[in-house]
């Protein structure tokens, strides 16, 4: 029997309450610096109509959407998007890798990780591709799980709180194990 306090899921549909707790862990991640397309300080609504258009894009299997769930609810999520050029069949992003400061180092990320790997695999998608802020604690985690450096790009985004922030390109080959 598993001890662990937390588990994982796909959600082929998002309810509103779980917007709302989406929208809980982007706001604390923000909150806590994390360089995740917002500006610091990122209200809950807004941050709820962001997790609204994604709950569209999963309805229409645009999107892949992975959520960690503990005690509390939603902690943790990260998604795959399917929707690319004709060209690219065989391929998908990942995205919005996520988790709340309440759940972190627990082995949450990598779990979501390898979840959204085994979900590519599962669409026939077995070149993964990602970013994100060098240096960060993410950065180390897709090291960790043995994604190939790309790559920096110098001043791509701002960091929350202002000041450019570099980011940099990974990418995953699921033939490759
Ligand atoms: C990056 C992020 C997703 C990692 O999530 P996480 O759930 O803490 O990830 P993990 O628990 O798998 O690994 C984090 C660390 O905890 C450690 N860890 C994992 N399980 C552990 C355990 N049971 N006990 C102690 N440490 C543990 C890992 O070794 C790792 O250590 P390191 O940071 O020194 O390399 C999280 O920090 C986050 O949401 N950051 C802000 C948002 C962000 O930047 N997202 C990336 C966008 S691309």
């Amino acid at each position: 029997m598993s001890t662990a306090a937390w588990s994982l899921r796909r959600l082929n549909a998002v309810s509103e309450a779980q917007i709302g707790e989406l929208a809980d862990v982007l706001v604390d991640c923000v909150e806590g610096g994390a360089s995740v397309s917002f500006m610091h300080p990122l209200a809950r609504e807004r941050a709820m109509a962001f997790w609204r258009h994604i709950a569209e894009g999963i309805a229409e299997r645009k999107r892949a959407l992975l959520v960690a769930e503990d005690a509390i609810g939603i902690c943790g999520t990260v998604q795959l998007m399917l929707e690319l050029p004709e060209n690219q069949p065989h391929r998908a992003d990942v995205a919005k890798m996520l988790v709340h400061r309440r759940a972190r180092r627990q082995g949450i990320g990598a779990a979501l990780m390898r979840a959204v790997e085994d979900v590519a695999r599962g669409c026939a998608r077995t070149l993964l591709v990602l970013d994100t802020v060098t240096g960060g604690d993410a950065e180390r985690l897709y090291q960790r799980l043995g994604w190939k450096r790309v790559g920096e790009i110098p001043r791509y985004a701002l960091m929350p709180r202002g000041g450019f922030c570099s980011t940099t390109v990974f990418y995953r080959d699921l033939t490759a194990q």
